[in-house]
C-alpha cells in the first residue's frame, strides 16, 4: 500500500494530456492499487493517474457508499463511444481542487470502452453518478478540469484563490 502525493491546482501538470497505457502488467496493477489507496485516503470517489503526476490514460473509481463493501473499478485507456443528448447536473468536486464544489452539467449517460485491470476489453453503459464521474476523470486525461465547465467569472475566482494559496504555502523543502 502506498499513498501518493496529490497534484493540486494551479500545478501545470494537471493540464498535460496523458498518454495511452501500452501494457497492462503487474507493475501497472500495483500502480492502480496505489491510486486506489490514495483515493480512499483523501477520501474521494474517483482519481486519474495525472492527479498523482503520472501522465497515463487510466483512472480509478469507487462509488460504494459509507458502510458498503468497497467496489474499486480500474479503467485503462477509457474512451467515450457515445453520449446522451439528455443532460444532468451534479455538484462536483476534485481532489486536485480541494474544498471547492460547483454544479456541472454533462450528458446524463455515456457508453465507454476501456481495458480492465486484467487488460481485457470492456464496455459500460453508465448513467447517474458513474456517468458523471467517468466524464470528470476522462476529462483529466485530456488536461481538462471541472472548473472548465463553469462560468469564466467563477473559474477566475477559483484560480486566483489557488494561486494565492500556492504562493502563501511555506516551502516544504529546506536546502541548507
Ligand atoms: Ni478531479
Amino acid at each position: 500500500m502506498s499513498i501518493k502525493p496529490l497534484i493540486i491546482l494551479p500545478d501545470p501538470i494537471l493540464r498535460q494530456v496523458s498518454k495511452p497505457v501500452e501494457r497492462v502488467d503487474a507493475q501497472l496493477r500495483k500502480f492502480a492499487g496505489d491510486m486506489l489507496d490514495t483515493m480512499y485516503d483523501a477520501p474521494g470517489i474517483g482519481l486519474a493517474a495525472i492527479q498523482v503526476g503520472e501522465p497515463l490514460r487510466m483512472l480509478v473509481i469507487d462509488l460504494a457508499k459509507e458502510g458498503e463493501e468497497p467496489a474499486p473499478q480500474v479503467f485503462i485507456n477509457p474512451e467515450v463511444l457515445a453520449s446522451s443528448d439528455e443532460r444532468s447536473v451534479y455538484e462536483e468536486g476534485c481532489l486536485s481542487i480541494p474544498d471547492y464544489y460547483a454544479e456541472v452539467e454533462r450528458p446524463a449517460s455515456v457508453r465507454v470502452k476501456y481495458l480492465d485491470r486484467d487488460g481485457k476489453q470492456q464496455e459500460v453503459a453508465a448513467e447517474g453518478l458513474l456517468a458523471t464521474c467517468l466524464q470528470h476523470e476522462i476529462d483529466h486525461l485530456n488536461g481538462v478540469l471541472f472548473i472548465d465547465h463553469i462560468s469564466k467569472l467563477k473559474r477566475d475566482m477559483v484560480m486566483k484563490k489557488f494561486k494565492k494559496l500556492a504562493k502563501d504555502k511555506p516551502p516544504t523543502r529546506m536546502v541548507g
